[in-house]
């Protein structure tokens, strides 16, 4: 029975010591990310936690029921949180995409429905629905 526990342990701290690594490469490789394709050419609120609140809220109400919460497909068969768009992906190409629709596609015009402010927020918080998949394809990469 001694003998047994010493093994859990041994096990449990190789364990530990192993998940330790893991993180420090994720962190050492994060300096080496692309980030192509979230680039903003426009201001966009991107470190105003009221604005990312509001954009958060926005797109729940508005978007995510065709792009999914985390905007990785759905009906719209579209990946928002991924780094490669077919109408541009600078803000100010979301932006467009977001007020005056793509016309012949399910995608709307939300000009008249949304402030400038709540399309500007909205594009900031998809630019951390972003971050959080390069985070998580990391993350997936090393287990
Ligand atoms: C009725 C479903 C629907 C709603 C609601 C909707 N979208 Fe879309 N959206 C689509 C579809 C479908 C496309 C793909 C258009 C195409 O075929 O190119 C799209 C495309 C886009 C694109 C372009 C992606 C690319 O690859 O260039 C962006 C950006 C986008 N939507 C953002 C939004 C935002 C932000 C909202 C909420 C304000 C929203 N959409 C609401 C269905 C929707």
């Amino acid at each position: 029975m001694g003998t047994g526990m010493k093994w859990i342990a041994t096990v449990l701290c190789a364990l530990a010591f192993g998940a330790g690594s893991v993180t420090a490469t994720i962190a050492a490789e994060g300096e080496e990310i692309d980030r192509h394709g979230m680039e903003n050419d426009m201001p966009i609120p991107v470190d105003d936690a009221k604005a990312l609140e509001n954009g958060k809220e926005r797109y729940g109400a508005r978007c995510s029921y065709c792009h999914t919460p985390l905007g990785r497909g759905g009906s719209s068969s579209v990946c928002l949180a991924c780094q490669k768009y077919k109408w541009g992906s600078k803000s100010s190409a979301i932006y467009a995409t977001i007020a005056a629709g793509r016309p012949g596609t399910k995608m709307g015009a939300f000009a008249t429905s949304l402030s400038q402010e709540e399309i500007v927020n909205i594009i900031a918080y998809i630019r951390t629905l972003q971050e959080k998949k390069i985070q998580d394809d990391l993350a997936s990469a090393k287990q």
